[in-house]
C-alpha cells in the first residue's frame, strides 16, 4: 500500500459528498503515475472518441481495467477492448488502487480507470456520470500536469461554481453528489512542469457494474 502521509485534510467544496484533497499525492507518486501512462497507452493508444451526435471530444482518450468507458454513434459504455485496436485494456496500475482504497472508502474496487488527456485547448462540458450501474459507489479522480478549472453543480442543478485542480489533486463525487453535473472549463497553460510537453492527465476510477 502506497504511503499518503501525511494525509491532507479535504478543503471546503460547498456540495455535500465533494471531498477534494490539494496535494495527495506527492511528486514521486504523480511522476509513478504518469510512467503507468506512458506505458497504458503504448498498448493502448489515446485516441479522439465522437459523440453519439458524432462530434470529435477535445479531449483524448484510453482506458485502463477490465472495463473501458467509451463514446460512439453508438452511444456511451463500457466496453472490455479499445475501439480502434480490439485489445483488452491494460490493467489499473497498484498506485491507483491504493489512491482508491484510501479515498473511497468503499468495499469495492474500481473495474474502469478513465485516461482524459487535455491539450492547451481541450475542455469538457457539464455532465454527470451516469453510465454506471451502482450510483451508490462513489467516482475517484486524479489530476496530474497543467491545472484545470474544473466546473461543478449539484445533481438536481442550480448554480455552477469552479474550483482549480491542479497537479496531485484527488477528488471524490460520492453519495449526494456523486451524480452532480461537472466539466472543465479551461486548462492554464503552463501552469505544471510534470509533463514536458504541458497538457493535463485525468484519471477517473470507476466501478461501472
Ligand atoms: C470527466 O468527468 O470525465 C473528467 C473530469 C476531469 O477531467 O477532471
Ligand atoms: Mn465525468
Amino acid at each position: 500500500m502506497a504511503d499518503f502521509s501525511p494525509l491532507p485534510v479535504p478543503v471546503p467544496t460547498g456540495l455535500d459528498g465533494f471531498l477534494l484533497w490539494p496535494e495527495f499525492l506527492n511528486l514521486d507518486q504523480q511522476k509513478q503515475l504518469v510512467e503507468s501512462v506512458r506505458d497504458g497507452i503504448r498498448i493502448a493508444p489515446l485516441y479522439r472518441p465522437v459523440t453519439p451526435a458524432g462530434r470529435p471530444f477535445s479531449v483524448r482518450m484510453s482506458n485502463f481495467g477490465p472495463l473501458g468507458w467509451v463514446s460512439d454513434r453508438e452511444g456511451y459504455r463500457y466496453q472490455p477492448h479499445h475501439p480502434q485496436t480490439g485489445h483488452a485494456w491494460p490493467p489499473i496500475p497498484d498506485l491507483l488502487l491504493d489512491i482508491w482504497k484510501a479515498t473511497a472508502r468503499h468495499p469495492r474496487l474500481p473495474d474502469a480507470c478513465l485516461i482524459n488527456f487535455y491539450d492547451a485547448d481541450a475542455k469538457m462540458g457539464l455532465h454527470q456520470d451516469k453510465d454506471e450501474a451502482d450510483f451508490s459507489v462513489p467516482v475517484v479522480s486524479v489530476s496530474l500536469g497543467d491545472t484545470a478549472v474544473f466546473r461543478y453543480a449539484p445533481p438536481e442543478g442550480g448554480p455552477s461554481r469552479t474550483v482549480k485542480l491542479s497537479s496531485g489533486h484527488v477528488c471524490v463525487l460520492g453519495s449526494k453528489a456523486r451524480l452532480a453535473r461537472h466539466g472543465i472549463d479551461r486548462i492554464l497553460d503552463g501552469s505544471s512542469q510534470l509533463l514536458p510537453r504541458g497538457g493535463r492527465i485525468n484519471l477517473t476510477l470507476r466501478v461501472a457494474r
